[in-house]
């Protein structure tokens, strides 16, 4: 079996390089960015504008394309999707995660983890309304969801590649965090159902939304272990009231808490104080930890918007991008028109999201997935605590369990850069659950950077899968 990946990967790879030869550039030049304010002299190409997904409605979705930094034809093409629902890719995926740049006052800095390094990165802007994607029938700003997002993310990717049809056959992989944990293989889905394969080989989410019960109530025993909360607390959330009925109430079903919930909640909200960032329980506050994407998913319970007060506190990096993303010579270089809004924001105040959406569970796409030949790679960082790895790490168990996927490499701990100690569990060929790694926290743009970075291009090469079986460079 092994050897027979191993001759598929070093197909596709040729047939790759081949294809490169062959592709005579066909850049869309009027996409092509020729310098962002204040960035540093590099040598890899950036693409950003509109693409209408829908001419008669116009609607219209805005993307940022860096090139990799090195041998752009024979790295793959890696789309990300920021969350929220409603955040934007280019603010807290490029901007803040894991794009090249990064705001500081007037200028852009190198970010030395940048995903450029190892794949040509496509940030997009999704669905319309949020960042500079637009939809001019603003209508339809009042009822957005899941299928609506999926269906126009494919609708963006069928005119993408027709503007780069150089990458039409790259190896194709869509990533990202938090509630892409529904976006990505939701979108992975649909492009399996509409034959339009393009070359998707696999997805890759971080503290992923997968189940709202199961990701929800696994907070309780993540703020209990980490100390966060009071053993009577805990056994409020375990034995009276448990968060995911709380967060239902507050922010899908607008319905007062009962008297028991609101006694847990009010406990709670006692212990954890605005003092501790939850989405990052090992920092201090007022560091620029937060990711956007999951901010959004916070923001949605009242209690902990008004008790935590996160809103005031968690502005530095987040005031930075927004500020550069709003500079008129800035978006002139991005190519980039505001329509209908005044200004771009990191989480869209224009669309009304469907949150009933929160409770469709998406782990069995991942078993479909997987089962259809796409790889899954499921990551957890330690230290978010809005969707802890604990339910994460339980909901892909359970999955393995149901579709009979078996463990083919155990648990085991992770070393950078070294090819035997690799990471946690691999499931029959095609899943990968990564173990709770520090190192592999929701904030890479801190301290985690360096190994989220390598550990995705494990993931596309494929290679340290199979225990060296050869490597790639
Ligand atoms: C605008 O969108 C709404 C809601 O999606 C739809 O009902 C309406 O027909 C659209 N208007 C036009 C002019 O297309
Ligand atoms: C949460 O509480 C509700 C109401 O008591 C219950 O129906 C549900 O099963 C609980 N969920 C979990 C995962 O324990």
């Amino acid at each position: 079996m092994m050897r027979i990946e191993s001759w598929i990967i070093i197909t596709t790879i040729c047939a790759t390089l081949f294809q490169s030869f062959l592709t005579a550039k066909s850049v869309p030049e009027a996409h092509k960015i020729i310098n962002l304010p204040g960035q540093p002299h590099v040598s890899f190409h950036q693409y950003a504008g509109h693409v209408t997904i829908d001419e008669k409605q116009q609607k219209a979705l805005f993307y940022y394309f860096v090139e990799a930094e090195t041998k752009v034809a024979s790295k793959p093409l890696v789309l990300w999707l920021t969350g929220g629902p409603g955040c934007s890719s280019i603010g807290s995926g490029a901007l803040m995660e894991n794009g090249p740049f990064r705001p500081s006052g007037d200028i852009l800095i190198r970010n030395e983890y940048s995903w450029n390094k190892e794949a040509n990165m496509l940030y997009l802007e999704s669905p319309a309304g949020v960042g500079f994607s637009y939809h001019a029938n603003k209508s339809s700003y009042n009822s957005v969801n899941d299928e609506i997002t999926a269906r126009d993310n494919l609708a963006f990717l069928k005119s993408w590649f027709t503007i780069f049809p150089e990458y039409k056959k790259r190896d194709f992989f869509i990533t990202g965090g938090s509630y892409a944990g529904h976006y990505v293989p939701q979108l992975a889905q649909l492009i399996l159902q509409s034959n339009m394969r393009f070359n998707l080989k696999g997805i890759a989410i971080g503290n992923p939304l997968l189940e709202f019960n199961t990701d929800f109530n696994s907070r309780a025993e993540y703020w209990w272990s980490h100390g966060l909360i009071s053993d009577s607390t805990y056994e409020g959330f375990t034995s009276l009231c448990n968060f995911s009925q709380i967060f239902r109430s507050q922010s899908i079903q607008n319905v007062p808490l009962s008297p028991v919930c609101s006694k847990v909640a009010t406990e709670y909200s006692r212990e954890v104080t605005k003092f501790i960032d939850i989405y990052d329980v090992t920092l201090d506050v007022c560091l620029p930890s937060i990711v956007s994407q999951s901010k959004m998913l916070n923001k949605l319970v009242n209690l902990e918007l008004t008790l935590h007060d996160k809103w005031n506190i968690d502005v530095c990096e987040e005031e930075e991008i927004t500020k550069y993303l709003n500079r008129k010579d800035v978006q002139v270089a991005l190519n980039a028109k505001l329509i209908g809004v005044s200004r771009w924001n990191m989480c869209s105040d224009v669309i009304n999201y469907e949150l009933q959406n929160l409770e469709v569970p998406t782990i069995h796409l991942l078993g479909m997935l997987a089962k259809s030949g796409i790889r899954v790679l499921v990551y957890s960082g330690d230290q978010d605590s809005v969707i802890p790895l604990i339910g994460t790490r339980k909901l892909v168990y359970e999955l393995a369990r149901e579709v009979g996927l078996k463990i083919t490499v155990p648990y085991r701990p992770w070393f950078e850069g070294k090819t035997d100690s690799w990471f946690g569990h691999k499931f029959t060929e095609t899943f990968y659950l990564l173990p709770p790694l520090e190192e592999l926290g929701m904030e890479f743009h801190l301290h985690s950077q360096r190994g989220h970075l390598s550990c995705l291009r494990d993931f596309y090469q494929e290679s340290r899968y199979q225990k060296h079986s050869f490597e790639l460079s």
